[in-house]
């Protein structure tokens, strides 16, 4: 099993079930334009994150890693009226971007962008008392995956799912020789889960386009 292969299913996944969509292309197309690196999540994985956000029935969604917003459109699109993403980027060079493909989407009035550390902005939203959201994405500086989950367990109601992306890492979560930054991140969310028993959590390997990673999915106890 191959790159290759995992690839051309993702891309026969895509072009049976996920059509053409102008928006989508100008996103990607803006993002190469200003020259955003390439690791939005796949269409595929798009439709994932639509699919829960609507099973969920989620109103209010939290992004933790907006890049030029791709993911975003995606889940801003699972919205009922009146929902609501708040997305967080470091980068005002990205955030730009991802603020003009959201406009060009129609959906600028669903967003708010908040630019600066992720962890700033959460203690804010945190401090703001802001209403608890049904839904956290999690696919920022992965080293970080741990102090991201921490507050989006402290946003979050009994019933609220957190999602947090990239935490196989080609394997390297149980290579032993593995001790990047991104890595240590995966595990030490996962050493958080073990001992916490206020969440399930599972852990679901994927293939494709974007090569062998993997999804943590959380849902807080009742
Ligand atoms: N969710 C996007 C991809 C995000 S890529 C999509 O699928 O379309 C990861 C993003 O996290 C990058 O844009 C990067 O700038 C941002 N990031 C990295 N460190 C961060 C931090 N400390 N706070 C907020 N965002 C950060
Ligand atoms: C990287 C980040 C991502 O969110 C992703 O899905 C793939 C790669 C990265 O930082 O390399
Ligand atoms: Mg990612």
């Amino acid at each position: 099993m191959s790159l290759e292969l995992w690839t051309s299913v993702d891309r026969y996944v895509s072009d049976t079930l996920v059509p053409p969509d102008e928006i989508l292309e100008h996103a990607l197309a803006a993002n190469a334009a200003a020259d955003l690196p390439a690791i939005d999540v796949s269409p595929a994985q798009g439709r994932l994150l639509e699919i829960i956000a609507k099973i969920h029935g989620a109103r209010r969604i939290l992004e933790v890693g907006t890049l030029g917003g791709y993911s975003t459109i995606w889940l801003a699109r699972a919205l009922p009226a009146g929902g609501k993403v708040v997305t967080l980027e470091l980068e005002p060079k990205y955030a730009e971007v991802a603020a003009n493909n959201l406009a060009h989407a129609g959906l600028a009035n669903k967003i708010d962008l908040r630019i600066g550390p992720a962890i700033d902005s959460l203690d804010r939203l945190i401090a703001e008392d802001t209403e608890p959201f049904d839904l956290t994405f999690i696919d920022a500086d992965k080293q970080s995956n741990r102090d991201y989950f921490e507050r989006a367990c402290t946003l979050s109601r009994p019933g609220s799912v957190i999602i947090v992306d990239n935490v196989v890492r080609d394997g390297k979560l149980v290579d032993p020789a593995a001790d990047d930054a991104g890595t240590m991140g995966s595990r030490a969310l996962h050493e958080l889960l073990t001992a916490d028993p206020s969440v399930t959590a599972t852990t679901i390997q994927t293939v494709g386009a974007k090569g062998y990673d993997g999804f943590t999915i959380a849902v807080i106890n009742s």
